[in-house]
């Protein structure tokens, strides 16, 4: 039998998997491997939040809670996007999932139509076309190289729009670049959307990860694009929370309904313990996360000033996040015993088989020139990669 679902049969294996495959071929051969892929922090969450959660399981609070989420929830979402983000909502504004990627899921799901198109930029965050894929929408994706920071511009997004745009996939700070929009510059892709029937759906999850006094700045909260815009969340990054699966989503409530009820048909409501942890993590600010983005931007500085060392690199400084993308894309064409470098897959297997270093090459992310480093690691693991990758580079004839 092989009559599959041709929707789901066009979804693709994450392209990073033939990497991560060889990583742990190689570490399970007992090989020093030093990867640099980990999409999330390095920290463990903060201990007032796992109390919350220990607390609700000793309160039995481990039944189905209401498909959106339990009301304590709900309502600290809102205080947080009245706080923070200059957003008010209601309870009916408000989505609860199971992690961002599935808030975002579900909105893209809910808003699309076959044939509907949804524009974001490259480098893009890996879930997004497929994502788009599923939804049957077609992706226009707007290209933003190293040269222009990773940032699409105003006149860019104009020309990529069409009739049949649905949906503008905004992301910042961005997973892989850690680009950060300023306000300004948020201000003028909003202007040209202003008279647009396009809905923009807000990827602000590295939000709180911003350093050298950035300041994160909503879409959402221009007056004119407050019906427009749904903003998603989450506390995977900020709070380091990855494994609890809890992402959030605030907007226009005709859209959350339709995602909600398709939420109710699929997972229902988020884990109920980790929802508990959530209204902790969100209301009782603590030191820790600042302390976790000190320590972020100590890595970032220095990454970014070993990287720009070596000749060849383009390393435009990312302002957010914990990401370094690079552009290696002067050694294509160079090679080392026999071995070519032809582009981002090739430059990333022949520094895992040569030096045991794993990046994520960046055709995964839409940009062949560049490779990603995640700098959630220890300081002892970046001076040790950094070494062994500048070693791999003189090698390269
Ligand atoms: C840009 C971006 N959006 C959304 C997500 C999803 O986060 P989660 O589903 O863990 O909340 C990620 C995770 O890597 C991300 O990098």
């Amino acid at each position: 039998m092989s009559n599959y679902s041709e929707l789901i049969s066009a979804v693709e294996e994450s392209k990073t998997m033939a990497i991560s495959s060889l990583v742990k071929k190689l570490k399970s051969e007992g090989k020093n491997v030093l990867s640099f892929s980990a999409g999330e922090p390095d920290f463990p969450t903060p201990n007032y939040i796992k109390n919350a959660a220990i607390k609700a399981i000793n309160e039995d609070f481990t039944k189905y809670t209401a498909n959106e989420g339990y009301p304590l929830l709900l309502n600290a979402i809102i205080e947080k996007f009245s706080k923070e983000n200059n957003l008010n909502f209601k309870s009916e504004n408000i989505l609860v999932s199971s992690g961002a990627k599935h808030s975002i899921y579900h909105l893209v799901m809910a808003l699309c139509n076959p044939g509907d198109e949804v524009i974001f930029q490259a480098p893009y965050w890996v879930s997004y076309p497929e994502i788009v894929k599923l939804a049957q929408g077609k992706s226009v994706i707007i290209d933003a190289g190293v040269e222009q920071d990773y940032k699409i511009t105003p006149k860019q997004l104009e020309k990529a729009i069409t009739k049949k745009t649905k949906i503008f996939l905004f992301n910042t700070p961005s997973n892989p670049t850690g680009a950060v929009y300023s306000k300004k510059e948020i201000m003028a892709l909003a202007e040209v959307l202003k008279d647009k029937d396009i809905f923009v759906i807000s990827d602000e999850i590295y939000e709180k990860i911003l350093f050298d006094g950035e300041e994160h700045f909503s879409i959402g909260s221009i007056d004119y694009m407050r019906n427009k815009t749904i903003t998603v969340n989450g506390v995977s990054k900020a709070f380091a929370m990855t494994g609890w699966r809890i992402g959030y989503a605030g907007g226009d409530a005709s859209v959350i309904k339709l995602a909600r009820n398709l939420q109710s048909h699929s997972t229902s409501n988020a884990s109920s313990i980790s929802q508990a942890a959530t209204v902790a993590a969100l209301k009782e600010s603590n030191g820790e996360i600042a302390e976790m983005v000190r320590q972020f931007k100590e890595r970032r500085d220095f990454i970014y000033n070993s990287l720009n060392k070596i000749d060849g690199i383009k390393c435009p400084l990312p302002k957010g996040a914990f990401y370094v993308f690079y552009d290696v894309s002067s050694y294509y064409g160079k090679n080392y015993n026999g071995y070519e470098i032809k582009d981002s897959n090739s430059f990333c297997n022949y520094l895992l088989t040569d030096q045991y270093v794993g990046l994520v090459p960046g055709f995964a992310f839409g940009n062949d020139n560049c490779v990603r480093m995640s700098y959630a690691c220890s300081f002892e693991e970046l001076t040790d990669g950094l070494e062994r990758i500048t070693k791999a580079l003189h090698q390269l004839k």
